[in-house]
């Protein structure tokens, strides 16, 4: 067994934090190996481009890798949710929800005007701003040919409001940099919009595929919400306790950026002279300096920041345990629930 907050943050103090076996994504995959691997061959093979050079663009993006979460998670709720074969519908929506999370992560980097990715060069840094904001349009209409493929207007609306969600996500984002009150309720929605929406999307639609009743259908959708909310938990958690090379990315660009994450409003609410001071670092727009944003992740990680997101990502993954129980047990069901502690424990 490893301790949770050894595992999720390898800087963090040594408190008795709980404590989840360490898990292997590649094992938890395994029950559906064979049908990634269909996907992958989906996504590095068969997104049709005339032109030659977009067309190996694309083969680059998803070649560079990615954990491919969302895929595996919709081909596990396909499985758990019913004892038929998983089949070319399956396939597509699990293509379909990397494709449009792959879309956004390369518009978000023009956004943040980010070099790096998956520890690779992003395509707005390695040709221009422009040529990524046109290979995401492309990755989203790829997307939206998968959906119409899917012939099922429920899910068509349920991914609309994902696209929506993505977007209004961004907005809230830019619109609360810098501002200090803490708002609980803002940042769970923030977080539903720029993550667990898809997610949620996912795991329900693989349900709906399988003409499941609505209570399974709802299940699935609390299930990937809920996961989604505690990925991105755990993703700002990770910015402020992970190295570059765990991420792959710059650590600790969140709050030099000016975005708040569940570590700093822990320690802001607090209203103690640490939480003030880091008050004036962010007001101040010293995070964006190197000794600001070191003074900031320090006073962040000495103010228990680091543990108090840690048990709000458990509260989480807790109720994500709860929806699979409605679940009949499975191998598949087996690894959805270890996927919540893959979540927890993930170091990058
Ligand atoms: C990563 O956030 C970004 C997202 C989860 C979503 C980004 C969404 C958009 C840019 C809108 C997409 C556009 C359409 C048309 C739907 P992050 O910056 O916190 O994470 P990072 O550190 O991995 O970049
Ligand atoms: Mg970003």
């Amino acid at each position: 067994m490893t301790k949770l907050g050894a595992s999720i943050a390898e800087e963090s103090t040594d408190q008795d934090l709980g404590s989840l076996t360490k898990q292997d994504l590649g094992s938890i995959l395994a029950p559906v190996r064979k049908e990634m691997d269909l996907v992958e061959k989906f996504l590095q093979t068969n997104l049709v481009d005339d032109s030659p050079f977009v067309a190996d663009l694309l083969t680059q993006i998803f070649q560079a890798g990615g954990k491919r979460i969302r895929p595996g998670l919709v081909l596990l709720s396909a499985k758990a949710t019913s004892a038929e074969e998983v089949g070319s519908l399956q396939i597509i929506l699990s293509v379909l929800t990397e494709l449009i999370h792959t879309a956004s992560l390369v518009h978000d980097d023009v956004i943040d005007q980010a070099g790096l990715r998956r520890g690779k060069e992003t395509v707005n840094r390695k040709w221009n701003d422009k040529l990524a904001v046109l290979v995401g349009d492309l990755l989203f209409a790829q997307a939206s040919i998968c959906l119409a493929r899917l012939m099922n207007p429920a899910i068509v609306g349920i991914y609309g409001q994902v696209l929506g969600d993505l977007c209004a996500g961004e907005l809230v984002q830019m619109r609360q940099k810098y501002i200090t009150t803490v708002n609980w309720d803002n940042y769970v929605h923030k977080s539903v919009c720029k993550t667990a929406s898809l997610f949620a999307a996912g795991c329900k639609s693989a349900a709906i595929l399988n003409h499941k009743d609505d209570q399974i259908v709802q299940a699935m959708h609390d299930y990937g919400l809920n996961l989604g909310i505690c990925f991105q938990i755990v993703d700002d958690l990770l910015d402020v306790t992970a190295t570059e090379v765990q991420l792959g990315k710059p650590a600790g660009s969140d709050l030099a950026q000016g975005v708040i994450t569940a570590p700093a409003l822990f320690v802001l609410e607090r209203q103690n002279d640490k939480a003030k001071r880091l008050e004036q670092l962010i007001a101040k727009r010293e995070v964006s300096t190197e000794e600001g944003i070191s003074e900031a992740l320090s006073i962040i990680k000495s103010e228990g920041g680091v543990e108090s997101t840690i048990a709000l990502a458990q509260s989480y993954a807790q109720k994500c345990h709860q929806s699979l129980e409605l679940l009949p047990a499975s191998d598949y069901r087996q690894s959805l629930s270890m996927l919540v502690d893959f979540m927890c424990t993930r170091t990058g």
